[in-house]
């Protein structure tokens, strides 16, 4: 039987919950135990403790789903169905103490996203889509901005910590947009970056070096909420293509042109 994606996103918000009360509670009391993955790549016991309940909540809830989530707690795939799952996005802010960070999972159905939930926990925001059906915020309709030039607009990005031969033209697009947009800012939470340009506090977020569980769900939402996603090239592989930018679609023209006069590879 097929599912009924709106009833699975609801079930899987109410798990993303509990799992949020999960990470609170355990870094109220207790000390983290904090990992080192890779240099500035950290894992805390809690990213870990996250992951797992997420992975046994969605297997009960899609008996026939796999996973693809960034701690490889479960490396089980589905044949059609495979949840995409950061248990907290944003890990260095979380062990700093500082917001934001985020639960972000989507739902993949071969490779199409019908399910894509972020849920912001500083500001305990949860943003949500299901395939057919608009973007939300705590329950209530969102959309992208309708600022219509990069001059008018507020510009997120992230710093790659790895892939340093990208970095010279990187910081040609720090200089640019710094220069030509209203600001630029540096959150530390793709998700949460990608879950502000569908509620339009950003009018666009460029990154590249990012990993699938990073942008699936929050890419989701903005699309649902009327945005456009992209990889570098302008093509559809953002997804699994670690590079993605993402834009109110009056921007979104504007901002490719701006992206690719630094970043598209030669
Ligand atoms: C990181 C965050 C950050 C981005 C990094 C990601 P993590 O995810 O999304 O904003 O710049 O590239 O790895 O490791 O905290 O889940
Ligand atoms: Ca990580
Ligand atoms: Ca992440
Ligand atoms: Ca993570």
């Amino acid at each position: 039987m097929e599912p009924n994606f709106e009833s699975l996103c609801n079930e899987a918000i109410s798990l993303i919950r509990q799992t949020g009360n999960f990470i609170r509670e355990e870094r109220a009391n207790h000390p983290l135990t904090i990992e080192t993955k890779g240099k500035n790549d950290f894992v805390t016991h809690i990213d870990k403790g996250s992951e797992e309940r997420l992975v046994k909540g969605l297997k009960t809830l899609l008996p026939e789903s796999g996973f693809i989530a960034e701690e490889a707690t479960s490396t089980e795939k589905g044949e059609r169905f495979n949840w995409v799952i950061d248990p907290i996005d944003g890990t260095t802010n979380f062990i700093h103490g500082l917001s934001p960070f985020a639960i972000s999972v989507a739902l993949m159905d071969a490779q199409e996203v019908v399910i894509g939930i972020v849920y912001e926990m500083g500001l305990d925001e949860m943003f949500f889509a299901w395939k057919g059906s608009k973007a939300y915020l705590n329950g209530k309709e969102i959309s992208v901005s309708s600022r219509p030039t990069v001059a008018d607009s507020l510009i997120a990005t992230g710093f790659p910590y790895t892939q340093y031969h990208r970095m010279g033209d990187f910081m040609k697009t720090l200089d640019h947009f710094m220069r030509k947009s209203h600001g630029l800012r540096r959150l530390g939470s793709a998700a949460t970056d990608l879950a502000y340009v569908a509620c339009g506090r950003f009018e666009g977020f460029y990154e590249y070096n990012l990993n699938p569980w990073d942008v699936a769900a929050g890419a989701f939402i903005v699309q649902q909420a009327g945005g456009k996603n992209a990889d570098f090239t302008g093509g559809n592989n953002y997804i699994f293509g670690k590079e993605i930018i993402s834009a109110n679609p009056l921007i979104f023209d504007e901002f490719l042109r701006d992206i690719k006069l630094f970043m598209e590879e030669k």
